[in-house]
């Protein structure tokens, strides 16, 4: 540490160091002016330490009094006890103080923005990203993401994976999503495609040998934004040879479960729980579940083919739709307004309405329900289902009847909003697995198939010819890693042979041609000894919000985008040069 400016950390002073002589340096957090004597809490990367200056020493006095918030000091003094009743049991150094006998003000500061501990407006924060990283909460955040990027990557250098980057500046890669473009000048028409993962050179790297490869990659997707979504985000990016599903995943529990216990001292399950994703929607309505919801959709196809309700008939009877319920239980106190508000909620979902039935007077069977629907529901059915349903007075009943993907969509999200509103959601962590994945799904608006992972990920025992002969059924050797309902991580096993990948490509409508264009070199690759292989890709930037307790991923990244992926601090994306322009061959049309 270098002695001109300091001889400790802030927070590394304590009651050992009573009577010695310190130097300190940081930032003015707060200044109190307490009957002529003043108070600075200094702050530097450690924390606070309180300093007092003495009136009687008046040159010192004097340059205190014209210190303000967020000025840059280097004082030097005794470390003393403070006095009896002051004590601060909140703050680490609460128990001493510095009484300053000399000092330097390195720099001033104008006034800031917003001060450490205001609720300030986003945009602000973001466009002095700078001062908002000065505040305990964010600085902690950052603090704690090096400390998981540290971890994940001492668990994966001990366990003999090679650490290598790849490309930023290369061709689209397949993970669905807009890419961001590059315009060469070199090649003036030409475009480079920013990765939206390193899909295909971790494969790559396979072939060449490395047998287990990781990187801390950044990844650049032109998507929708939300709150657990950046445009920039990064990845640990995982690889290996010689593998099947299991391998993978037994490797990256262990890695999670030691990332849980050196960053938070939580000891995770020994065996995380894993479910297939025809379970997860069928009781979730979600293939990212939260577990600490006990709250599950329960089936009432079968109950409902016969009823006289066309609304709950029809999707009963239809293979492509269900009739699901959730239960809330003990809810008497629901408001009329609060039902009025669900049913706009899933309506956000593409569901048409959301029937409900309530519980008021068990005992009194069907008449002590209350419900718009019953009049059209037989006595029978509605035994059923209370039967079913295990009904107890008190519980709301809620349905959802439409093509499965918008009753999964809507009864998935309406669980979750309830379990929040209602305080269901369980302490802890619940990390779980979600296989058997189906290979495709039907693009309605573009009338093809769709990978549901990518397009390199593996079929469950099937040969080429069985897969074209029936896409819809086939299952993939894909998973992902699911925490606390969010999807903190997704990989597969992958095809390696030519024949496969180019029967994967023709069910997805690419053709030869196009093929060779965008994968040729990739297609090639496949031919000269390609090993069986897996991965996995983790998003960084969720597991530090998870971890951290963060509402949003833009507070655990130090310099993010918007929610329309702009960069309030420099003002990013901007207008190019006329000249720059030029040289790349490209015009601009004007906004029209
Ligand atoms: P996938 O697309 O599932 O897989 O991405 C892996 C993980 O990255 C995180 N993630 C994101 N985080 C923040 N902002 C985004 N826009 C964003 N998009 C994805 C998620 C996700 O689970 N190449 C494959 C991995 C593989 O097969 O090995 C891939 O990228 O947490
Ligand atoms: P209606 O007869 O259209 O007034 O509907 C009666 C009840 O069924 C209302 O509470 C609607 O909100 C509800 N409802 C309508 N369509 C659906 C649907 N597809 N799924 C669930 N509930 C619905």
């Amino acid at each position: 540490m270098s002695k001109k400016y300091r001889t400790h950390l802030c927070e590394d002073i304590d009651h050992s160091d009573i009577g010695k002589q310190v130097s300190v340096s940081g930032w003015v957090h707060r200044r109190r002016d307490h009957g002529g004597v003043i108070f600075i809490d200094l702050r530097d990367v450690s924390g606070i330490l309180q300093l007092v200056f003495d009136p009687e020493n008046k040159e010192l006095f004097t340059t205190a009094e014209k210190i303000r918030s967020e000025f840059v000091l280097s004082v030097t003094g005794i470390i003393r006890e403070r006095p009896e009743g002051t004590a601060n049991d909140q703050m680490k150094t609460g128990a001493v103080e510095l009484l300053v006998e000399s000092g330097e003000v390195l720099n001033s500061s104008k006034t800031p923005p917003f001060h450490h501990d205001e609720a300030t407006n986003e945009d602000i924060r973001l466009k002095y990203r700078y001062l908002d990283l000065r505040r305990e909460e964010m600085s902690k955040n950052i603090k704690i993401r090096h400390e998981i990027t540290r971890s994940l990557r001492d668990y994966l250098n001990k366990s003999a994976y090679f650490e290598i980057e790849t490309p930023i500046l290369t061709k689209a890669t397949p993970e669905g999503a807009r890419d961001y473009l590059v315009p060469s000048r070199t090649q003036q028409g030409n475009f480079f495609a920013l990765p939206q993962s390193p899909q295909l050179f971790k494969q790559l790297l396979m072939m060449s040998g490395f047998d287990r490869y990781y990187q801390i990659a950044r990844c650049f997707r032109d998507e929708d934004l939300r709150a657990d979504r950046q445009p920039e985000f990064t990845q640990l990016d995982v690889e290996m040879s010689f593998v099947d599903q299991d391998d993978v995943k037994s490797e990256m529990e262990s890695m999670v479960r030691e990332l849980f216990k050196s960053v938070l001292d939580v000891d995770l399950e020994n065996q995380f729980s894993q479910i297939t994703h025809a379970e997860a929607m069928d009781r979730f309505g979600s293939d990212s579940p939260h577990l600490g919801i006990e709250m599950e959709l329960t089936e009432v196809s079968d109950l409902m083919k016969d009823v006289e309700f066309k609304v709950f008939a029809g999707p009963a009877n239809d293979d492509d739709s269900r009739v699901a319920c959730l239960v809330l239980k003990d809810s008497s106190d629901l408001s009329r307004k609060q039902i009025d508000d669900y049913t706009d909620f899933v309506s956000n979902y593409g569901a048409k309405g959301l029937a409900y039935i309530r519980v008021n007077e068990i005992e009194k069977g069907i008449d002590g329900l209350q419900s718009p629907i019953l009049k059209f529901l037989n006595d029978s059915v509605i035994n059923q289902l209370i039967e079913k349903l295990s009904l107890g007075n008190g519980d709301t009943v809620f349905f959802g009847a439409d093509k499965k993907e918008i009753v999964n969509a809507s009864l998935g999200a309406l669980r979750v909003k309830m379990a929040e509103d209602f305080g269901l959601i369980r302490d802890g962590w619940f990390p779980l697995w979600i296989t058997d994945f189906p290979m495709f799904h039907w693009d309605e608006k573009e009338k093809r198939w769709s990978s549901e992972h990518h397009p390199f990920t593996s079929p469950v025992n099937l040969d080429p010819e069985e897969l074209k002969n029936n896409p819809k059924d086939a299952l993939s050797k894909g998973y992902d890693m699911v925490l606390n309902g969010h999807e903190i991580g997704g990989g597969s096993i992958r095809i390696h042979s030519e024949e496969m990948q180019q029967a994967v490509f023709s069910i997805l409508g690419i053709n030869e041609e196009e093929a060779d264009e965008k994968f040729g070199f990739f297609l090639e690759a496949l031919k000269y000894g390609c090993p069986p292989h897996g991965g996995i890709a983790f998003g960084i930037d969720r597991i530090v919000m998870l971890m951290t307790g963060s509402s949003s991923i833009r507070d655990v990244i130090a310099f993010p985008k918007t929610q329309t992926a702009s960069c309030l601090l420099t003002d990013a994306p901007s207008l190019a040069g006329k000249a720059q322009l030029n040289e790349l061959g490209i015009s601009v049309k004007k906004k029209s």
